[in-house]
């Protein structure tokens, strides 16, 4: 066992036998461990055969907070295991790769929201759920990309809100609510490369198609879309149309679900604007593998930490948010 290397590495590196069935070492561990995996929408096909659980981000954040497994593998990005970590900081929360970031998330850094926050006394704070512990902790509800409109909608019509950190989504939100939410210039480095061109030669070839955008992605594009949703949303409209093509702008693992819920129908990934024939895969997601897996609940390593001051602060906005879903019954 070498830590110093996986402390370097953010990750457990370490040879793994050959011909070892990974798949039913990784089900033997959670069943010895009482662990749970819980999977995004855009991990790796074999990690979502593999996971408890997959779904969006709210489904995950909910998902989290009850389970009762004593350790919690989060087949996700860091602010995902951050979340789980604060709802229930008495567990175990594994990641199976430490750098699984997220631009998003980057875009908005701690201190500069903070400040702006300060800058603006009498406003809500709405953050999306793709930022820091940190970010969390000055925010007073967390959001989705499932419950944004019902959460915005929530507040009184005049409610002076700030939202951050996406942009896209802020903006789209504003213009659905016809509310003028201060919005934090952040961005998807993924959602932002889907572009007007491709999805039009897309559509010349497959002219009955449905074009399923996330709001991640730019306004030019949404507008091209025949339905904006969260991973889940998009899923859920494919399911129930009548219609046989789907064009994806969104993140291509969602394609696996999509495939397995529907599999008379056809779903076509958008490429990004800069990849002629390439999907549009989140780094960040595709860094989680079944080997780091595998390794990971060996080890028990990495686990996601949250300073706990930050966390006692952080939680409020994310049970807010869960208890308005809930109400909400979303
Ligand atoms: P949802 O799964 O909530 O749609 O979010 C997409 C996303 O970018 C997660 O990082
Ligand atoms: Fe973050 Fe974008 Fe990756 Fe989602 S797809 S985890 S928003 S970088």
């Amino acid at each position: 066992m070498n830590k110093e290397n996986w402390l370097k590495r953010g990750y457990v590196d370490e040879p793994v036998a050959q011909g070892l069935d990974l798949k039913a070492e990784i089900r033997k561990l959670c069943k010895e461990k009482h662990a749970v995996i819980l999977g995004h929408y855009y991990q790796s096909d074999e990690i979502q055969e593999i996971a408890d659980f997959i779904g969006d981000s709210l489904a995950l954040a909910q998902w989290a907070a009850k389970t009762d497994a004593e350790i919690i593998v989060m087949c996700g990005v860091h602010f995902m295991g951050e979340t789980a970590k604060i709802l229930c900081p008495d567990k175990k929360v594994l990641i199976p790769d430490l750098n699984a970031g997220c631009s998003l998330a980057d875009s908005c850094p701690a201190e500069a929201f903070a400040q702006f926050v300060k800058d603006h006394p009498g406003y809500t704070v709405i953050s999306y759920v793709n930022t820091s512990a940190a970010v969390k902790a000055v925010t007073d509800v967390v959001v989705t990309s499932t419950n944004a409109k019902q959460i915005v909608e929530s507040f009184p019509a005049d409610e002076k809100i700030i939202f951050g950190p996406d942009r896209n989504l802020g903006s789209y939100i504003n213009s659905i609510t016809g509310r003028n939410m201060l919005l934090w210039n952040g961005a998807c480095h993924v959602h932002e490369k889907f572009s007007v061109e491709k999805i039009i030669e897309l559509k010349k070839q497959y002219p009955e198609a449905a074009v399923l955008v996330h709001p991640e992605c730019k306004g030019t594009v949404a507008k091209l879309a025949d339905k904006i949703g969260s991973t889940a949303g998009l899923l859920k409209f494919a399911m129930a149309s009548e219609l046989k093509d789907f064009i994806v702008a969104t993140e291509s693992g969602i394609l696996y679900e999509m495939r397995k819920k529907c599999p008379e129908k056809n779903f076509i990934p958008v490429p990004p604007e800069d990849g002629a024939s390439a999907c549009n895969e989140c780094n960040y997601m595709r860094m989680n593998t079944l080997e780091k897996l595998y390794l990971t609940l060996k080890h028990e390593w990495p686990e996601v930490k949250v300073d706990e001051e930050v966390a006692k602060k952080a939680i409020r906005p994310i049970r807010n948010m869960l208890e308005i879903s809930e109400k909400l019954g979303l």
